[in-house]
């Protein structure tokens, strides 16, 4: 089967055609994959501005949608899929009322999907997952720790109270004068720390980090960088030595919240694997610690290619996929984008 997959849900627009074969797993071959990314648009803002978004959106979505089946050469579409939250609600309805539209012109059953369970379920693209699994899904707008005992199987076992790992990252790479998105460009400056000689030292909490719940909470990291930003000369403030010591420190004290907490809830639950997703989940140190750590404590990793860690569609037809026998093409009203979906 062919599906088509669209993705609006933040300042990304996705279309995808993804086939589906295979007999006793399904195989899943891209035909096509679009992205266009808004970063020119929001990069003067340093985060996402919605209406803007919702704008780029309805800009984009047709031009990526044409792309994207002309790619997929003619090929029989069998299924819609659309992203129908959680995210942004104005970006959301752009992507749905597209497809519903292309439903009602293809004849076609339609999916909504949600957004955090295909940051998971991505990592079914050339892998076999193991159950149980402890999922952690860090991207901008969401930190979820998630345990799952199979595909629709999921329990929620903490999030973050105020910002999400990715925003943290923005955030603060934002005080530090770096560009948006923050995640690559923090990233891209730790990896040139080089510490000794340092003169001056950089120290952040790692907050909740001994907490015994799945929680997280990241503005008090951002808060505490603003301080010693501003507590800096501004020579150090604008010398690449303390940038680059700054976003190395952030960094480390993101990826020990996140592994630690990680660790705890796959302890506790006697799970057999670990599976990241979303656009953290990009970052170079977090895969490579995440990777070491898993296989110190003997827990199987999974990880999706860093091109789909950050939106897509293909992580969108993929949820469809595995939902497909909900498809329903007569009751196109009842499909809805919801802000703040959650996993069930
Ligand atoms: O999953 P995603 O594309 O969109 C949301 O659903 O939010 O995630 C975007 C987030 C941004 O906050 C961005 O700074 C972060 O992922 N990000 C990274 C990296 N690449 C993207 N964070 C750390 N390291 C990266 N390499
Ligand atoms: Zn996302």
């Amino acid at each position: 089967m062919n599906i088509l997959a669209i993705e609006t849900s933040c300042d990304d627009t996705g279309v995808a055609v993804v086939k589906v074969g295979g007999k006793k797993r399904p195989r899943f071959r891209i035909l096509s994959n679009f992205v266009s990314s808004q970063v020119e648009v929001h990069k003067k803002w340093g985060g996402v501005y919605p209406t803007l978004a919702k704008r780029e959106h309805q800009k984009n979505l047709p031009i990526v949608f044409k792309k994207a089946l002309q790619q997929a050469q003619g090929e029989r579409i069998d299924l819609i899929v659309v992203t129908a939250g959680p995210g942004l609600e104005p970006c959301l309805w752009v992507g749905v009322n597209f497809a519903k539209d292309l439903a009602k012109k293809l004849k076609a059953p339609i999916i909504p999907v949600n957004h955090i369970e295909a940051h998971i379920l991505i990592n079914f693209l050339n892998n076999k997952c193991v159950f149980p699994a402890v999922c952690l899904v860090v991207s901008g707008g969401h930190t979820q720790l998630i345990l799952m005992r199979g595909i629709d199987d999921y329990k929620i076992l903490g999030e973050t109270r105020d910002d999400a790992a990715g925003e943290c990252f923005d955030k603060t790479a934002r005080i530090l004068g770096l560009g948006y998105p923050g995640g690559p460009a923090i990233a891209t400056e730790a990896a040139k720390f080089n510490a000794p000689g340092l003169k001056f030292k950089v120290k952040l909490p790692r907050p909740m980090i001994y907490q015994k719940n799945y929680d997280f909470s990241f503005s008090g990291l951002k808060t505490a960088v603003l301080y010693d930003f501003k507590s800096r000369p501004l020579k150090v403030r604008k010398s690449k030595e303390y940038i680059q010591a700054m976003a190395a420190e952030i960094q480390q004290a993101v990826i020990d919240v996140l592994i630690k907490k990680t660790l705890k809830a796959a302890k506790d639950y006697k799970v057999k694997s670990i599976i990241l997703g979303g656009g953290v989940a990009a970052n170079d140190e977090l895969r490579k610690q995440f990777r070491v750590q898993s296989s110190r404590l003997k827990f199987k990793f999974s990880v999706p290619p860093k091109v789909f860690c950050t939106d897509n569609a293909v992580m969108t037809a993929l949820t469809g996929y595995y939902h497909r026998q909900e498809a329903r093409n007569k009751n196109l009203e009842s499909i809805e984008a919801k802000a703040n979906l959650r996993l069930k």
